[in-house]
């Protein structure tokens, strides 16, 4: 069964829940986002293969520890995906980037796919979906499915809130593919959001509610 790890510390979850809060308008809510994202990404990134390389310091040559291997890439799940994305770009600026375009639709909750562009070479390299809401999971295994099909292999998923619902389907369809998120929330509503959650993180994200 895949791994979730739930990201509790308290600068993540002081800002999430600033994120929560109904009266958060769209500007704080981005750049909160950005910030958790740099948060998360750090956490995500924690067993990236280093090596050393011989430098010299103004004071002394050293080995030191460089990243190795082939670029990471991250990938986002559109549109909200891209509010994780900027802050995890922060941390990593050469990472690769892809999109993968996917609605739910508002009647049966499935996801359908409008977008799908991703960099070469996926197989060989480490991968970091995001997509801030992992509500019935409809729409993350859709896109860890996609990005499977495209040859990925060593593949994380990070969001910011999770419904345990979405984990559960998400870790049947997905057993290799590890979670990482900011809190597990109550459970999802008849619509599917998210219970307390957030809202709608597009809308929130982009204001367009
Ligand atoms: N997508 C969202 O943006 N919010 C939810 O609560 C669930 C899915």
């Amino acid at each position: 069964m895949a791994q979730v790890t739930v990201i509790d510390h308290p600068l993540v979850q002081h800002k999430l829940s600033l994120m929560r809060r109904k009266e958060t308008p769209t500007a704080s809510f981005r750049q909160l986002l950005r910030e958790i994202s740099l948060l998360l990404g750090y956490e995500v990134t924690r067993d990236l293969p280093t090596g050393t390389e011989k430098i010299d310091t103004p004071l002394a040559p050293m080995d030191a520890t460089v990243l190795t291997g082939k670029k990471l890439v991250l990938i986002s799940v559109l549109r909200a995906g891209n509010g994780l994305l900027e802050g995890m770009l922060d941390l990593i600026p050469s990472a690769r980037v892809g999109h993968v375009g996917l609605y739910r639709d508002p009647h049966t909750l499935v996801a359908v796919e409008y977008y799908f562009k991703v960099p070469e070479e996926l197989s060989e390299r480490p991968i970091i979906i995001v997509d801030p809401m992992l509500a019935t999971g409809n729409s993350s295994i859709a896109a860890v499915q996609r990005i499977k099909e495209a040859g990925g292999k060593h593949i994380k998923f990070v969001c910011l809130l999770a419904a345990p619902e979405g984990v559960k389907e998400f870790q049947e369809a997905h057993p290799d593919v590890p979670i990482f998120t900011a809190a597990i929330d109550d459970h999802l509503n008849d619509h599917g959001y998210i219970l307390p959650g957030l809202g709608d993180a597009g809308d929130r994200l982009y204001g367009t509610k």
